[in-house]
This record gives structure tokens, sequence and C-alpha cells, in this order.
């Protein structure tokens, strides 16, 4: 179809390697989209008849509702296709004309960019259901206490609810970076020619209207090969799912019997084909793996990029390919961490029996010294770490069973100046069960706190939720013109 210079056709072997026909499936409907808009601002410039406009809008109205009449077979990619499609059926005097004051430049990122942001809003959607079913859980574990890890080491007493609010804070910055991005993503390209614009007198602005598109990328050499803002949304997709991998990982670590505070549901789960007792989390394990596909594919569109002279070249073809890739997996992973997450089971017995057979409330006891008993903390922090290591000599005993002989020994071994009764007073106090109603710090992992959060949460799931469902609005209102416009141009007498 393009090879007026060179002669004959492309061998087989290189149409195969060029082709980005296999992808491009994605990007049809949007690529038919941009065409009519094209057209339609055509015959408005007064640079195309009433009679061949409506016959491609008809032909292509018939491709955008069946686009397997399509022939895909030997071409480089869908937008040759389409035009060939469009050729074969009106002649060249009607269907060579969809090019007028474009390129196959333009209009790939144009299809890329329109595909981008209705899977950004459906992205948008998935992460508020996956925050609201964690604020459920986080609502249901108020008093779940559980053990906080560093270094995967026993740290501090903490509650379910409270790690649980710590991944939907998480995931409203996700949210909230890719909320922006939106914004520089909805800017039309189209019109922009091979790179350096066109002599005929088009109407970029009128295109973009009509594509629901919020203004330009005006530079058209910008416009065709910069991907910059691709990039900025792998980039913030990889940091998404860079989120639910560190979920997965938590919940596949403490799914092991070792652990043994949360299970998978059935549904969810996987089994062995020869070891009949196993219950294995395999949806968990490929988020994490998935997530190392998204990563790459980011870095791959660094790299890709990072010496491409400026214009567009056919590297961004492959850039398309990681992309459109990216996309699709972030949009499984949410659906599968939000029905992991909402059908997990949380053995809360066990979680608390870990906190009570842990030290994690040293630091507590520690500080109570300091706030009850005028300890400096570096003297605390010495004498409870003493004890700790005294009720570890005595198979593991807790602190508050410590008899005052013992206590009086460690004093003693310190030098901290405080009495055996005080201390005693505060370890009986400061009990593994008691402890998290002491901490009073804000975003602590007293329940308070999480109330608190649980409730300012809910509502900007809200606001969230009111402002994508205008988006999408938005967007279904521009389509929805354009397709009455085409259909109203389709039926014009001549
Ligand atoms: N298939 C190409 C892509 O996906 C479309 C643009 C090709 N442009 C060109 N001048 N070869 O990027």
């Amino acid at each position: 179809m393009y090879r007026s210079r060179p002669k004959g056709e492309l061998d087989r072997d290189t149409l195969n390697f060029l082709s980005s026909m296999n992808i491009d499936n994605e990007i049809i409907s949007y690529d038919i989209m941009g065409t009519q808009a094209h057209l339609v601002m055509l015959y408005e410039k007064g640079l195309l008849e009433v009679k061949p406009l409506k016959k491609i809008l008809n032909e292509l109205e018939i491709l955008l509702q069946n686009p397997g009449k399509i022939n895909r077979l030997g071409f480089e990619d869908i937008h040759e296709a389409i035009e060939t499609h469009l050729v074969k059926k009106l002649g060249i005097e009607i269907g060579g004309s969809i090019q007028t004051g474009r390129s196959r430049n333009d209009q790939v990122i144009l299809d890329v960019r329109m595909k981008a942001r209705d899977e950004l809003n459906n992205i948008y959607s998935k992460i508020i259901s996956l925050i609201d079913s964690i604020l459920q859980k986080a609502e249901q574990n108020l008093g779940s206490i559980m053990l906080l890890y560093t270094h995967l080491q026993q740290a501090q007493i903490g509650n379910l609810s409270h790690y649980l609010l710590s991944y939907s804070d998480q995931l409203f910055r996700d949210l909230d970076r890719l909320y922006l991005t939106y914004t520089r993503i909805n800017k039309s390209p189209l019109g922009s020619g091979p790179v350096g614009g066109s002599t005929i007198p088009i109407d970029r602005e009128r295109t973009a209207m009509l594509l629901g598109f919020d203004g330009l990328v005006t530079n058209s050499l910008d416009a065709t090969s910069s991907r910059d803002t691709i990039v900025e949304l792998m980039s913030s997709l990889s940091i998404l799912m860079i989120t639910l991998s560190r979920i997965a990982e938590d919940l596949i670590i403490w799914s092991t019997q070792e652990f043994d505070y949360v299970e998978l549901a059935d549904k969810c789960a996987s089994s062995s084909s020869a070891m009949p007792q196993k219950k294995n989390p395999d949806p968990l394990e490929l988020l994490r793996s998935r997530t190392t596909i998204v990563v790459g594919n980011l870095v791959t569109s660094l790299a890709l990029l990072k010496a491409l002279p400026s214009g567009y070249s056919r590297d961004l073809q492959d850039l398309k390919l990681v992309f459109l890739n990216s996309l699709s997996i972030v949009s499984s992973c949410l659906t599968i961490t939000d029905i992991v997450i909402g059908s997990l089971i949380i053995h809360k017995d066990r979680m608390k029996d870990a906190v009570i057979n842990s030290y994690a409330n040293s630091i507590d006891i520690a500080e109570q010294l300091v706030m009850q008993k005028g300890l400096v903390f570096r003297t605390a922090h010495k004498i409870v770490g003493s004890l700790v290591e005294m009720a570890l000599s005595k198979n593991n005993a807790s602190l508050s069973s410590l008899s005052v002989n013992e206590i009086e020994a460690v004093i003693k071994r310190t030098s901290v100046p405080i009495k055996a009764k005080d201390l005693l007073e505060i370890l009986e106090q400061v009990t593994p069960e008691k402890v998290i109603l002491l901490r009073s710090s804000i975003g602590s992992s007293n329940p308070d706190e999480q109330k608190k959060v649980i409730k300012s949460s809910k509502i900007r799931v809200q606001e969230y939720s009111d402002d994508i469902r205008k988006r999408k609005m938005l967007l279904n209102n521009a389509l929805h013109n354009l397709r009455q416009v085409v259909i109203s141009y389709t039926n014009k007498s001549s």
C-alpha cells in the first residue's frame, strides 16, 4: 500500500519481522474513531467532498462494529490494513484520502493515548475497589493484634488493621500519581503528520475536541516522537505493582505453616500434583513475577528511548508492545489482589499467640520507664535488653514472669538506678495485650488511630469515585457526540 518508492512486495520474513499486527488488535477501535474524526474535520474544512466522506464514514462504521472484516494478512500494521480495506472497497479516489494531513506517526500515538486513557480509567476504578476491600478488612480487624516486623524479626506490637491501612495509604498515592498522569495523557497528537506538521489547512483542535481530548500535544515533533508521558505512566504502574508485590510477599510468608497468620480462601489457592496436603499461594507468586515483568517493561522503554534520535523511529513500535503488555498485566493483578484480600482468612488467635510469646513490648516497657520512672531512654533500653536476655535464658519466659530476685540481679549487673518493685510494676502494666492502647502518637498502631484513618479514607474513596465517574462520563459524552456527528454526516444528502 505505501510502497511508492521501493519496488515489488516486501520479503515475507521481513514483513513478519516488521509487523505490529499481533498487538494492533488492541488499538483497532481507536484507530477507526481517530480516522472518523479526522475525516469529519477534513469535510468541515472543505478538504473532502460530502460523497466520499459519507462512503468512508459508512465503511468505517461497519468495521467498528465488526473489526473481523479487516483482512490482517500481509500488512505491516493496522493502519495499513484499514486503509487498504477502504481502497479495495471504495477505490483509491475515495479510500486514498484518509491520510490527508496526517501520518501513521501521529496516528499510532493517537491510538495509544486513547487506549491508555481508557485503561487508566479502568485501573483507577480497580484501585478504588481494592482500597475499599482493604478498608473493610481493616474495619473487621481493629482488634486483631499482631507482630510488626523489621528485618523480618519481631519488632513492635501492632494490629492487622494498622498493617492493612499502611497499604491503602500507599494505594491512595498510587492513585494520585495515575490521576495526574491522565491529564498529560489526554492530549491529542493527531494532525502532527510524520514529524513537521502539514501544509494542508487541517484543524487539529477540532479533531482533539471530537475525540474527547483536553487539548493538544502542540509541537508536531514532540507529539510524534516523544514517549515520556507513556514512560511516566509505566513508571507509576511499576510503583503500583511494587505496592501489590509487597503485599503479596507478606501474605506468602504469613500463609506458611511456620507463621500461619493468614490463609488464602480455597478459591484462590493452588494445589500440588504430587503432595496431597498442599495449599499453595500461586496467585500471589504470580503477582510478584508479573511485577518483575512490568518493571522490566519500564526499563525496556527507558533503554529504548535513551539514545533514540528525535523524530519517529520504528523502535517505538516495541515500546507500544511493552506498554500495552504492562497495562493488561496491571489490570489483571489489581483484580486478583482484590479477590485474594477480600476473601483472605485471618487466624486472629494465632497472631495473638505470637504476640503473647514475644518480647515485642520491650520498646514500650522502655518508654514507660522513661515516662513513669524518669529514666533516660538509653538507660531504659539497656535494662530492658538485659531483662530480655535473662528471660530468654529461663526457657523463653515472659518478662512479667521474672522473679524479684532475677530482676534485682539484672539491676545489679546493669547498675541502673531503679528499684525492682518499680520495674516489676511496669512489666505487669505493659503486657503485650495491653501495650497497643498505650500507643499515642499519630499514625501508631492504636486502634483509635485506625478508626480515624478508616473514616477519612472512606471519604477519599468517595471523592475519587466521583472524579473518575466524571472523567469517564466526559469521555463517553465526547465519543457519543462523535458517533452522532458521524451518523448525521453518513445520512447527509449529497
Ligand atoms: N506500526 C507502527 C508502530 O506501531 C506505526 C507507525 C509506523 N510509522 C512508520 N513511519 N513506519 O509504531
